[in-house]
């Protein structure tokens, strides 16, 4: 009778692996990766808009391929006047990160990375809709450093 109670544990074990493979298929754990730099020396990313879907696992790594300039990646949590808002606040929070504290309109930020840089970010894609990515170093956003994600259903 002792034997037994490994033996019960094992099933336990395995059919709580076939019962997550099974789920596997149904798009929870799926993820999508996302590739985006600064586009040369320009005020710019090399991608304008990319689009995810709902609810997944995004990692993101953004490239600073300047020899100069300084560029990070914010994805708001709405249009231009939410990125213009963070935009503000991150140059009210100023150096080294230029990004707000409060990250209450901010979906996922890399650091403000050096030139040459690149940092690998993950998080999940919000809510089916259109969201605004700047660069918040000073003057890139008004510079035209920005682009849109679109969040597919
Ligand atoms: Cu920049």
């Amino acid at each position: 009778m002792k034997m037994q109670k490994p033996v019960w544990m094992l099933m336990v074990a395995l059919v709580a692996a076939f019962a997550l493979a099974a789920c596997g298929g149904g798009g929870g754990g799926a993820s999508t990766t996302i590739e985006i730099a600064s586009d040369g020396e320009n005020l710019a990313y090399d991608k304008k808009e990319f689009t995810v879907p709902t609810g997944q696992t995004i990692t993101l790594t953004f490239k600073n391929v300047s020899t100069a300039q300084q560029h990070n990646i914010v994805i708001v949590k709405g249009g231009e006047d939410v990125a213009a808002k963070v935009d503000e606040e991150a140059i009210n929070a100023g150096p080294p990160d230029f990004l707000p504290a409060d990250r209450t309109n901010i979906i996922a930020a890399t650091k403000m990375l050096g030139p040459g840089g690149s940092e690998t970010i993950t998080f999940t894609a919000p809510a089916p809709g259109t969201y605004v990515f700047l660069c918040t170093y000073p003057a890139h956003y008004a510079g035209g450093m920005k682009g849109v994600m679109t969040v597919a259903p």
